[in-house]
């Protein structure tokens, strides 16, 4: 299968490239500014190509899969992963921070779905996976727009499900857990000790273990609009 994972430069979404390269299947790593690190995740996977493209502008993303179908003809999986966080009370966010959250982590999952189901519903087939959050569903202090997003973009998951779903594309989200990745560091230590203190086993999210949960959705058939809870605090 070939996959398009955004944002795999780091974090989550290298994981993922990762998970679908040892799993034998031709990999786009994608990043916004960390060339060096999206060229060394694409040397260890046996098929990729490291592609550059800001996920908030539709003429970025047209390029970008424009070059995976000349590359290999297809795209059988979008994993929609690149995404931004930035903490501060509501009263306190800037109109700039709305727009940049916004159009990061629900603009650019909007482009990429565009942009690849046209390729998708000719091939009758594919898989669109979303990455939300808890924030989504419960929301959470500090982070307004950010848990606005992830809500979106569960609502764009099952809408774009009964919209594809004749198509035989499937569309869900995932949920992943704390993870400390650049973003949970960022966070800072309150937003860490407070993401343990709900969970059952105490314990972070490990992105190995989220990438895996990935890979095998994307193996999957006939599952879709579904919202899957990696987050072991209670929905
Ligand atoms: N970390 C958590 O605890 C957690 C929990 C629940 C959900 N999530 C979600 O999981 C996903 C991955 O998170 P993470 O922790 O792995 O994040 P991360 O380590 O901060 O990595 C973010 C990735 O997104 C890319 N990116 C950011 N803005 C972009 C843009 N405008 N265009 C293209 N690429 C862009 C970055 O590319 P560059 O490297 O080139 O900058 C990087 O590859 C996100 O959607 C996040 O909201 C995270």
């Amino acid at each position: 299968m070939v996959c398009l994972v955004t944002g795999s430069s780091r974090g989550l979404g290298k994981a993922t490239a990762l998970a679908f390269g040892r799993n034998g299947h031709q990999v786009v790593v994608h990043y916004r500014d960390n060339k060096t690190e999206a060229e060394a995740v694409a040397s260890i996977i046996n098929e990729a190509i490291a592609l550059k493209a800001d996920v908030r502008y539709p003429d970025d993303i047209k390029t970008l899969v424009d070059t995976v179908i000349k590359k290999w003809g297809r795209i059988d999986v979008l994993v929609n992963n690149a995404g931004i966080t930035r903490e501060s009370l509501l009263v306190k966010t800037s109109v700039q921070d709305f727009d940049e959250i916004i159009n990061t982590n629900l603009k650019g999952p909007f482009n990429l779905t565009r942009a690849v189901s046209r390729y998708m519903m000719k091939q009758k087939s594919g898989h669109i996976i979303n990455i939300s959050s808890y924030a989504g569903v419960k929301g959470k202090e500090g982070l307004s727009v950010y848990s606005a997003s992830k809500a979106g973009l569960i609502a764009l998951t099952k809408t774009a499900a009964r919209e594809f779903g004749r198509y035989n594309i499937m569309v869900n989200a995932v949920l992943p857990g704390y993870m400390l990745t650049d973003m949970g560091i960022g966070s800072g230590e309150k937003a860490k000790e407070l993401a343990l203190q709900d969970n059952l086993v105490k314990e972070y999210s490990n992105p190995d273990n989220v990438a895996e949960f990935i890979c095998y959705l994307a193996g999957t058939t006939g599952i879709t609009g579904q919202v899957f809870n990696l987050d072991s605090r209670i929905l």
